[in-house]
């Protein structure tokens, strides 16, 4: 991690949208089979034996299967759920480190099932792979919840509810404040290098196609290379280095698809000798981030990311909600979307459009840094 934040618990905006029935990476290598609670010790701490000898479960107990440790909102994220579901509120929280690997979360899926544990849930590394498992989880009469990014299943009955950003929305806004900030600045060609995320992974999908929907209709707009950065800092340096190698000065906006990256894309610029900034008339290179967690806001502050559009990590209280409403024997939202912003190092742009919607773009102070919880 860049740098360390502080995590704290913020009260959730859910959007509802349907309504349905019940129904750095972590640089450890290996992995326990028996996932951890949050009572037994540790996460994933590499070695086969089981972690889960805190004593015996108590209260709803609740499989989690986490993508992994690779950025600052993910820690946040964890800390969210952690906190939630503690054991004084009543909750033994099985926590599970998958290191951004789709195995290590149907084996921990696996064994929450033997566990029988009340409820799983599960933030998953991509979209596709898992209507085997989940057909296990359904067979087992466990009630699933998606968190963060969504599952592509043949069957939506395969999961009960899923809780999350609108990440295809959150890359139209990203685009469309950079052309209304590339008119303000009276620039019509940009050519922009893209560090996705990890393949496969909604985020990964929604920011992407974001941007290419945004070249394909913008003249001026050239796409001149795609790459993965992992949602890592290090991959993102690494991605970028490759960038620069490749096309030089061409480059005068790189779009990271995370806070993480956008580190290591900054870091590579500046190692380099260019200047990241907020001027394209001066030659500076914009890069834009997504996530705005309080490490990448201070960057936003200082104009190293010229825009920065909000992915809100504290799902905790909301996943709490759902299973306050299923243990209440009530229905509950089958996919609900939170609210999030976007964020500006300067005040050129003070709103942009998508679709039928606008939305406020916040310009960056310390004070609005401080109002924020991760
Ligand atoms: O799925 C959410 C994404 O995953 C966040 O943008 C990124 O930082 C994380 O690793």
């Amino acid at each position: 991690m860049k740098k360390k934040f502080l995590a704290a618990l913020m009260c959730a905006t859910l959007t509802v949208t349907t309504l349905a029935g019940c129904g750095g990476d972590s640089a450890k290598d290996g992995k326990n089979d028996i996932p951890t609670s949050q009572t037994g010790g540790n996460e994933n701490t590499g070695d086969d034996s089981p972690e889960n000898s805190g004593g015996s479960d108590s209260g709803i107990v609740i499989g989690f299967s986490q993508v992994g440790a690779e950025s600052d909102w993910r820690t946040a994220n964890t800390e969210s759920m952690k906190s939630t579901f503690s054991e004084d509120k009543g909750y033994t929280l099985k926590f599970d480190d998958a290191q951004q690997k789709q195995e290590n979360q149907i084996k921990a899926i696996r064994s929450f099932i033997e566990q029988d544990v009340k409820y799983i849930v599960l933030a998953p590394v991509t979209e596709t792979g898992w209507d085997t498992v989940l057909k296990e989880v359904k067979d087992a009469g466990i009630p699933l919840i998606i968190v963060d990014r969504m599952v592509e299943v043949s069957d939506d009955s395969l999961y009960t509810a899923w809780v999350g950003s609108n990440f295809k929305l959150e890359g139209d806004k990203a685009c469309a404040w950079l052309k209304a900030y590339a008119d303000a600045q009276g620039v019509k060609e940009l050519n922009i290098v893209d560090i996705q995320g990890t393949i496969g992974a909604s985020a990964q999908i929604g920011r992407s196609q974001g941007l290419e929907e945004a070249v394909e209709a913008n003249e001026g707009w050239t796409l001149l290379a795609q790459q993965s950065g992992e949602f890592t800092q290090a991959k993102g340096q690494e991605v970028m280095e490759s960038f620069i190698k490749q096309y030089g000065d061409k480059i005068n906006v790189v779009y990271c698809e995370n806070d993480n990256e956008a580190f290591g894309a900054i870091d590579a610029l500046t190692s380099a000798g260019y200047t990241v900034g907020t001027d394209l008339s001066k030659g500076e290179v914009l890069v834009m981030s997504f996530d705005s967690t309080n490490a990448g806001m201070t960057d936003v502050l200082s104009g190293k990311i010229v825009c920065n559009t909000e992915c809100n990590p504290l799902h905790g209280p909301r996943v709490e909600e759902i299973i306050k409403a299923l243990e209440a024997g009530n229905e509950v939202e089958k996919q609900q979307y939170v609210e999030e912003e976007i964020f500006a190092a300067g005040d050129e742009v003070t709103s942009i459009t998508v679709g039928d919607d606008s939305f406020d773009v916040t310009t960056v102070t310390q004070e609005v840094i401080d109002g924020r919880a991760y």
